[in-house]
């Protein structure tokens, strides 16, 4: 193998960087709004059913796509088929990563801004808060440099050995603040909400969301996992490792819901604040709870590494391919990928408030003028672009390299694979492509 391109160091450390990829706010501020937006436990219900059947089957197929050829999503293609135009579909998500990332290390930004408005005990005015252009833009930056700086020494140090004691940490927490919410008066109205599944709210646009969520939150579509798994080595199990990364992923999800449920019944605020939710719902929480300022401030320094260790990824997409096809050396290539992004996403960070021609867009045709410019890159790059580019790897592993030759990829560390290989051959052939093609059709409103 290509020494210069490194390998993780053990099986954990892969679980543990995949795991961290996978966990971020994506779980703890994007998964409760949406949620609380598209009605409660129905989409709790969709979700994990598309966790299982949708995003684990086809999480082996970018594993295994990755770890066979050992390139970056463009070059793994390349690899397969050269020449053709399947790359772009590679290049999709390379792009895909700068467009995440872009808005969403302004939600990072936010987060570590929260650990000082936590600290100071100011537990309200979210709103003005992301409206102020200039803390706003520097914290994303800052977030943005940090990411920068521990890619720029490579994945494989410091990232697991971080998430290894910070992880159990915040899962800890999580724990605490879920038995707190649940006793507060009116919080059974909230699990209600969360639990008790509605089935007549489930409608195709609901679908699409539960399953970009999916994708959004295990870290699958814009080829992470063929980037993550082209560091996995030939012994590793897919399959388990898969799943491991999969049910700490719902996991963390699920409890987040457990706790902002039953606080925001309990404090009478709608389900419906979208990405405002978690910021007013928390804050208020600590606000009213013995030793809160504490609890607020390392909530959010936890939330902020879970970021990291996301946004880390998100940057290592395009670096891979950068450092792969153009033999760029990493160290030189990797900020200007950082202020690239960071640029790109400038209308997202003054879309709240700081400045009204991105916050309100009636300039816009109108199915586009509403909400704001985050919001929109939410929906175009993490949800849309995300069910496209699973929709292509799908085919591409599935009828391009085939499934037979990604099977015996697989069964190279998980040798009781080859018992269930046709059930996954079906799912990617036909089962997920399908499916994913119905939802995305939805969007262009045919049902
Ligand atoms: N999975 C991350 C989260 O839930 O916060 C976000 C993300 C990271 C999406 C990396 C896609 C990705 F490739």
């Amino acid at each position: 193998m290509d020494v210069q391109r490194g390998q993780w160091s053990s099986r954990m450390g892969f679980i543990f960087a995949a795991a961290g990829s996978a966990i971020g706010l994506g779980n703890i501020w994007r998964f409760p709004y949406v949620v609380g937006e598209n009605g409660g436990a129905a989409f709790v219900l969709l979700y994990v059913v598309f966790v299982v059947v949708i995003g684990l089957p086809y999480m082996f197929a970018e594993l295994a796509l990755g770890r066979s050829v050992q390139r970056n999503p463009v070059g793994s293609i390349e690899a397969i088929v050269p020449g053709s135009w399947w790359k772009w579909v590679g290049f999709l998500g390379v792009l895909t990563g700068v467009g995440i990332l872009s808005f969403y290390g302004v939600v990072a930004g936010w987060t570590v801004g929260y650990i000082f408005k936590m600290a100071m005990g100011n537990f309200t005015d979210f709103t003005s808060f992301i409206a102020n252009p200039w803390p706003v833009l520097g914290l994303f930056a800052l977030f943005i440099f940090i990411t920068a700086s521990i890619v720029y020494g490579g994945v494989e140090g410091g990232i697991e050995r971080w998430s290894k004691i910070l992880m159990p940490v915040l899962l800890v927490l999580l724990l605490g603040l879920i038995i707190y919410a649940n006793t507060l008066d009116g919080a059974s109205r909230g699990l209600t909400f969360y639990l008790k599944p509605d089935f007549s709210k489930i409608n195709g646009s609901i679908a699409l969301q539960a399953l970009g969520q999916a994708f959004f939150s295990l870290s699958l579509g814009m080829g992470l996992m063929i980037t993550y798994g082209s560091y996995l080595s030939k012994e590793e199990n897919i399959i388990t490792s898969g799943i491991y990364i999969g049910l700490f992923d719902t996991a963390i999800a699920i409890m987040a819901g457990l706790i902002i449920f039953p606080a925001l019944f309990a404090m009478g605020e709608s389900p419906t604040a979208g990405p405002a939710l978690v910021f007013v719902v928390l804050p208020k929480l600590f606000a009213n709870m013995p030793g809160g300022v504490l609890i607020g401030v390392l909530f959010f320094i936890l939330l902020s590494i879970a970021a990291l260790t996301s946004t880390i990824s998100l940057l290592e997409v395009p670096v891979a391919y950068l450092v792969d096809e153009f033999k760029f050396p990493r160290k030189k290539i990797v900020w200007p990928a950082a202020l690239f992004t960071f640029i790109i996403g400038i209308p997202s960070a003054l879309s709240q408030g700081a400045v009204d021609f991105f916050t309100n867009l009636g300039w816009l045709p109108r199915a586009l003028s509403a909400p704001d410019v985050l919001s929109h890159m939410s929906f175009l790059w993490g949800t849309f672009s995300l069910a496209f580019g699973a929709l292509m790897l799908s085919i591409f592993v599935g009828w391009v390299w085939g499934t037979d030759k990604a099977s015996n990829e697989i069964v190279q560390g998980s040798p009781f694979f080859i018992k269930t290989k046709f059930i996954w051959a079906f799912m990617i052939r036909y089962f997920i492509p399908v499916v994913i093609f119905i939802l995305l059709l939805n969007i262009f409103g045919l049902f």
